[in-house]
């Protein structure tokens, strides 16, 4: 069991760095979109206010090449300062004497927001001289950045590893809820996944298998499925190098009686119409190109979905981006949130989408981690947290 910040003691006037992810969506102008992250980055934050340490918050925002100003966190400062209740600052540099003299007129229970660690190259080459620098600023580490903790980067995987640690209190809560959610599945445990890179998603699929009653796959993912299974998909978008591992995630379900569910109707357009004018059809053909899901599918889906006691999902079910082709991720959104099963989304567009969608709110759990829930997923840890300390018994 890692330690959490909970187990951390005597807090009155300590320096803590805490690692978070604001990693929040932006718009072209650089205004923020959503700010769940942020909110749920806030207990770890709070708690330790409360118990009198100085709390030193850093995290990145998008992938900057050098300084960006749309993608400074001095934005979030003014939202911290509106949701928190101590003193919060912001400091436009991450080390360096600035941010030393920041911090050394902190009072306790005050809140430090440092700027983007990504304006620095060094942050995702993990340069420990860079990781040292930030280091020298505290006394403790705290993580609580999930969405970022596959990167072995100088904040969260370098300074971890030079001081005295502990996961906060949302690492603790994805690490136990997802945990949990593979190894005491409530049955029948309804899997369904969709989105588009299909090899980065082999590995966990094979997993799914094993543990699951019911796989479910839609989205892009879908047609090198289909071509695995030997049905025509026209023009759709297929991995051809996943075609093998497609097939053997097929025979595995068989083997094991699991049920394995395919869209057996498409929406589709048709190459080179422009207006992209779309139609239903059970079979593709030519010069079809599948983008969501059909309506028979959506039954298919939903029926498995209403006699689910645990459904996890990630992967939208089609281009849900664009309004023509979003209603198959929006009524299987509405279907997990209706259902009475235990519901978990994860995967950084299907958060979206299911917020999207409106029925955010009706799902049990919806992770913070795109790539790193994923992950977790599938290795049950990740390298940042491999490198926080054990509780001591
Ligand atoms: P997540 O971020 O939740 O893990 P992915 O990144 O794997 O999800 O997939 C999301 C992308 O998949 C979206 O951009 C969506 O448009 C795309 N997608 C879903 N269905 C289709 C489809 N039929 N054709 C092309 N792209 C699709
Ligand atoms: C995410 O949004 O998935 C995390 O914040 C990690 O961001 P990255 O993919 O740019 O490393
Ligand atoms: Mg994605």
């Amino acid at each position: 069991m890692k330690r959490t910040v909970k187990d951390l003691v005597n807090l009155k006037g300590k320096v803590v760095l805490v690692r978070v992810d604001f990693n929040v969506p932006l718009d072209n102008a650089g205004r923020i979109l959503d700010t769940t992250r942020i909110d749920q980055a806030l207990p770890t934050i709070k708690y330790l206010s409360e118990q009198g340490a100085k709390v030193v918050v850093m995290s990145h925002l998008g992938r900057p090449e050098g300084y960006e100003i749309r993608k400074s966190l001095w934005q979030i400062s003014l939202i911290l300062m509106e949701k928190l209740s101590c003193k919060v600052y912001f400091c436009n540099t991450v080390i360096g004497q600035e941010a030393k003299d920041r911090i050394k007129i902190m009072q306790d229970g005050d809140v430090l927001l440092l700027e983007n660690l990504r304006f620095y190259p060094e942050e995702t080459a993990c340069d420990m001289k860079f990781a040292k620098e930030i280091a020298s600023l505290g006394d403790l580490y705290v993580d609580d950045a999930f969405g970022v903790a596959h990167r072995k980067h100088a904040s969260n995987y370098g300074v971890a590893r030079i001081l005295p640690n502990a996961i906060g209190l949302l690492m603790e809560k994805e690490m136990t809820t997802l945990t949990d959610s593979m190894e005491n599945p409530k049955h029948p445990f309804v899997v369904i996944v969709g989105g588009a890179k299909v090899s980065s998603k082999i590995k966990i699929l094979k997993k799914f298998v094993e543990i699951c009653d019911t796989l479910m796959i839609g989205g892009a993912m879908a047609y090198t499925f289909l071509v695995a299974s030997g049905v025509a998909v026209g023009n759709s978008i297929v991995y051809h190098e996943n075609v093998v591992d497609a097939q053997e995630i097929i025979k595995s379900a068989e083997e094991k009686g699991k049920k394995l569910l395919l869209p057996v109707d498409h929406v589709v357009i048709r190459e080179g119409d422009k207006k992209k004018k779309k139609f239903v059809v059970d079979k593709m053909v030519d010069d079809m190109i599948g983008c969501d899901i059909g309506p028979k599918t959506i039954e298919l889906f939903e029926k498995e979905i209403k006699g689910a006691g645990q459904i996890f999902w990630n992967g939208p079910l089609g281009l849900y981006e664009d309004e023509k082709f979003k209603d198959g991720t929006n009524k299987i959104a509405k279907a997990v949130a209706q259902s009475s099963a235990y519901s978990i989304v994860g995967g950084g567009d299907s958060v979206s989408a299911v917020k999207k969608s409106g029925y955010a709110g009706k799902i049990d759990f919806l992770s913070t981690g795109g790539g790193a829930t994923l992950k977790y997923l599938e290795d049950g840890s990740l390298p940042c947290i491999d490198v926080i300390q054990e509780k001591i018994r």
